[in-house]
């Protein structure tokens, strides 16, 4: 069975020109997680992607054997779930700050056939996961602030990652994402994260799939032989059936934030050979992390 494990590359920092290519070049170098960013223009600044691309590439990652890995950095997040499940996700994972919600929205995700991860920013404490570090397959402590590639580690995560690691126990997938590559990925590792999110240093790589293997070789997670053939199927998976639960196994140069005009969203040094500009940010004055909610039951989350 197919596990929430590795080295699991962004496409945020793809070429979008060739997405399905360049997926496609991970997918044979060994890669078995795809990670997805969606961003909503109001929990980060950003608007990224939605449903549409995940279904895109659904066929191609299952096909495979690898997961969707969709990391929701939104506004009310279980007002989505049902959307990017129907699209083909197999994990869904929402940011803590994003709702008041938590309990209800991991609920709704493992209902809609999906595994379920929590993310926190890097100034929210692992605590606040405490009441459902037992219902959690998978919890992410970002190593950046959320919302652009490129940015660099966060030089205090690995520490993090422990306390994180001792609260949810050995059982959850434990993911990081930000600033991970080569130099960075070892300490995650060590610290107890079981999956590694790579963007600019991996799509950015003049070659993506040395990337892959020499990120996975620094975090000391086996490569998966890239001669698996495509027809192997996940246990649980038929054609007419793609949704299914899966089991998971058990500051030097940091740049202010938000960033000032003219940050770059990818990476600068992607490869030469990419087609696409870089994308500037707009001034965020108006950035606000999290609205007040109203309460509301289940039955009205969903609707
Ligand atoms: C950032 C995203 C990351 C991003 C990581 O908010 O969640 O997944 O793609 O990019 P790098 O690896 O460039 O830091
Ligand atoms: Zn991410």
């Amino acid at each position: 069975m197919t596990e929430l494990h590795g080295v699991a590359p962004s496409i945020l920092a793809a070429d979008f020109a060739r997405l399905g290519d360049q997926v496609g070049e991970v997918l044979a170098a060994g890669a078995r997680v795809i990670h997805v960013d969606i961003m909503d223009g109001h929990f980060v600044p950003p608007l990224t992607m939605g449903p549409l691309v995940v279904s895109a590439l659904a066929d191609r990652v299952h096909d495979a054997g690898a997961l969707i890995d969709v990391h929701m950095m939104i506004e009310r997040p279980e007002r989505q779930i049902s959307e990017f499940a129907k699209a083909g996700a197999d994990n869904i994972t929402f940011h803590a700050e994003a709702t008041p919600h938590v309990h209800y929205a991991i609920g709704a995700i493992k209902d809609a056939g999906c595994t379920a991860g929590v993310a926190i920013c890097p100034a929210t404490p692992v605590r606040v996961l405490a009441e459902v570090a037992a219902d959690l397959d998978l919890a992410l402590c970002m190593t950046v602030n959320p919302g652009w590639g490129g940015q660099p580690f966060i030089p205090a995560s690995p520490g993090k990652i422990e306390r994180l690691r001792a609260l949810i126990g050995a059982g959850p997938a434990l993911e990081v994402d930000g600033g991970i590559d080569t130099s960075t990925a070892g300490a995650c590792s060590q610290a107890g994260a079981t999956v590694f999110v790579a963007g600019t240093a991996l799509f950015g790589a003049p070659d993506p799939a040395a990337a892959y293997r020499e990120i996975a070789a620094a975090a000391h997670t086996p490569t998966v032989s890239a001669s698996i053939p495509p027809s192997t199927s996940i246990a649980g998976r038929s054609p007419s059936n793609s949704r299914r639960r899966r089991t998971l196994p058990g500051d030097p140069g940091r740049k202010a934030w938000p960033p000032q005009p003219g940050f770059t969203v990818m990476q600068s040094t992607r490869s030469t050979s990419s087609t696409s500009s870089p994308t500037t940010v707009a001034g965020v004055p108006g950035f606000r992390a999290s609205p007040a909610r109203q309460p509301a039951s289940r039955t009205a989350l969903s609707a």
